[in-house]
């Protein structure tokens, strides 16, 4: 029977984090089973910086952003030696299984340690909702709530200028916080990686709206598909209207988790220990499918990589403005 369980949290941090860390130590310690609290994510894994965890000292922490444990982007850890390195640390303490939170790059580094025969939960905590296996990650929803207030501010000084507005939000290669997003505040115009983007046609699209004479077009497009300020430009000229570009950046990962998110993060964490832990059932990921959390083979997530694409919601987006 595993007595002791390590615990860390890697890669871009999400509201609901510390959610899911209060949850699983608490559902742990209730089974009498002790809880390490690797800091920095994997860097943590190789360094041996620890704190133990128990009831009181994850108490005060549903509420708040972040995760309290810290977190990195550790690229170092698909040296194998590292990974080696990290049993060795947690062998050393008596540390049975590692539960991990994080998104796609925290669970390839918890199925090197599967691979070396360690065994391990991932957790799916992240904005950008591109985890396979899940409808929904922790931190998602709130990162929505904050972009969706951001979008509704904009669309306010947009309107009183009769400006055009571009919004930069995050989610990588994903598009579900832009478009989920976009939907809720209204947007014009969405732009998301899953679609090609050609700015030709965005502006073909643009001089439609203008023509019937809107106050504001607002434009939310995904990081990383052009340059937005660039894009900007680019409008202004061809449409002689004036153009602003907003990059939302980190404040879309700050702040205290909804109560969707602290819901999810507290079943996830219950699940870990009640439903997988206790029963022996390692290397797999958690995930909420149609409101029922539920689990499958690590293998699964990481063979499929691309979250299916939600096109009905985008085709439907394009006839409610
Ligand atoms: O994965 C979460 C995320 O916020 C992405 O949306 C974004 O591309 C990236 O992290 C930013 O990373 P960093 O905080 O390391 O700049």
């Amino acid at each position: 029977m595993i007595n002791k369980i390590g615990i860390l949290t890697s890669g871009g941090d999400s509201p609901g984090m510390n959610a899911a860390i209060r949850s699983i130590v608490r559902t742990a310690v209730n089974n009498n089973i002790k809880v390490v609290g690797f800091l920095e994510g994997y860097l943590g894994l190789c360094k041996n910086n620890t704190i133990e965890l128990n009831k009181k000292n994850v108490s005060n922490l549903i509420n708040k952003g972040g995760t309290f444990l810290g977190s990195t982007r550790y690229l170092k850890f698909h040296n194998k030696n590292k990974q080696k390195l990290a049993i060795h640390n947690m062998k050393k303490k008596g540390i049975k299984a590692l539960i991990v939170i994080g998104g796609n790059g925290t669970y390839l580094g918890a199925n090197s340690l599967k691979k070396m025969k360690f065994p391990c939960i991932c957790i799916p905590g992240t904005i950008d909702n591109d985890v396979v296996g899940t409808d929904y990650s922790i931190g998602y929803y709130t990162a929505l709530e904050t972009v969706v207030q951001s979008i509704d501010k904009i669309r306010d000084t947009s309107s009183s200028h009769k400006r055009i507005s571009i919004v930069e939000i995050m989610g990588r290669n994903c598009g579900d916080l832009t478009l989920y997003s976009a939907i809720a505040g209204g947007c014009e115009l969405i732009v998301i990686p899953e679609i090609k983007y050609k700015k030709q046609k965005l502006l073909k699209k643009i001089k439609r709206i203008i023509k019937k004479e809107k106050k504001h077009i607002v434009i939310a497009i995904t990081e990383h598909i052009c340059n937005t300020k660039k894009l900007a430009k680019y409008i202004e000229n061809k449409t002689n209207r004036e153009t602003r570009t907003t990059v939302l950046g980190h404040v879309q990962r700050g702040g205290s988790p909804v109560s969707y998110d602290r819901i999810l993060a507290s079943r996830m964490g219950f699940y870990s220990i009640n439903n997988l832990l206790k029963k022996n059932i390692f290397g797999v990921c958690i995930g909420i499918k149609k409101n029922k959390i539920i689990h499958h083979n690590i293998k699964y997530m990481l063979k499929k990589r691309k979250k299916k694409f939600k096109k009905k919601l985008f085709y439907m987006s394009k006839k409610l403005y």
